[in-house]
């Protein structure tokens, strides 16, 4: 399965900050945001990876992260010239996705949880169809909302109903953003017009899914923690998580160096290598993993 990170648009929530500085390179707590969502799709199995952005931010997560070698995986680039919608992501990836399955996640979206690894491991597992998930809210007018239906024979949630951003939800469950597609999301994606707000949306691929009974959806219970780091308030808010989280525990939200070693992306002589490379908290981190896994 291919991976597939959008992390283009304005960020214009978060102006004046991000005048000059890409959104998804801002720091939650300890890390650049774009390592979140990266190790998510590392966590599902996922190592080879395109990286979507505009023009003039692609050289920064160039720089940042290279050709992902040093993870152990594979990172491409891709242009996304205006901020046109999330589905245009899987347009402007076909050529990359090549007629696999993949997986899309947005390049603010943060996952933490009991099973999730698993979670995720079991839908990259898919052959056919789409798996999303579903997320109790306060704010559901704010997303994507899918209303469920019964139990599926494979154990997955079906889908009523998916709307983006309702002035009247139909539920309090929050579609979050990433997605598993079989090979159809890309051809879903071209046919579809845009909305009111002008941009090509998410929903309406996963609505094409739903239309042919091939959407599952995986419900999030109190265990999981989805946070986005789209304003100012949901930004620190992310960043006090993990720093509770990682200062009481010791261990890191979302450390792709970690989780590429655990993985068995990479090896021991690596870990020493990427640690030695850093002389900060971040680099004592894997220096410490090595000496006390
Ligand atoms: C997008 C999707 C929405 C989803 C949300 C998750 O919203 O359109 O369905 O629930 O991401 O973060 P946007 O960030 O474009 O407002």
């Amino acid at each position: 399965m291919k991976g597939i990170i959008l992390a283009g648009g304005r960020g214009s929530r978060l102006y004046p900050v991000t005048r000059s500085v890409s959104k998804h390179l801002l720091p939650v707590y300890d890390k650049p945001m774009i390592y979140y969502p990266l190790s998510t799709l590392m966590l599902a199995g996922i190592r080879d990876v395109l990286v979507i952005s505009t023009p003039e931010d692609i050289p920064q997560y160039q720089r940042l992260m290279g050709d992902g070698t040093r993870w152990g995986i594979s990172l491409a680039y891709a242009e996304q010239a205006a901020p046109r919608g999330v589905a245009e992501a899987l347009i402007i990836a076909e050529p990359f996705v090549a007629g696999e399955s993949c997986a899309l996640v947005l390049g603010d979206n943060l996952f933490y949880g009991t099973g999730l690894a698993g979670t995720l491991r079991k839908a990259a597992a898919l052959e056919s169809g789409a798996v999303i998930f579903a997320y109790p809210v306060q704010d559901p007018e704010r997303y994507g909302i899918v209303e469920l239906g019964p139990v599926r024979p494979d154990g997955y949630r079906s889908a009523v109903s998916l709307e983006e951003k309702p002035a009247h939800p139909r539920s309090r469950l929050a579609v979050p953003g990433m997605y598993f597609y079989d090979g159809q999301a890309c051809g879903f994606a071209k046919r579809v017009t845009p909305s009111a707000r002008g941009e090509i949306e998410i929903t309406d691929v996963n609505r094409c899914y739903l239309e042919r009974g091939q959407l599952r959806v995986e419900l999030f219970g109190r265990g999981t923690a989805w946070l986005d780091a789209g304003t100012h308030a949901s930004l620190l808010s992310a960043a006090n998580f993990v720093h509770a989280v990682q200062d009481r525990q010791g261990l890191m939200i979302s450390c792709p160096e970690e989780i590429a070693w655990r993985m068995g992306f990479i090896d021991d002589a690596r870990l020493a290598a990427l640690a030695n490379d850093q002389a900060s908290e971040y680099g004592d981190y894997l220096r410490r993993l090595l000496e006390r896994p």
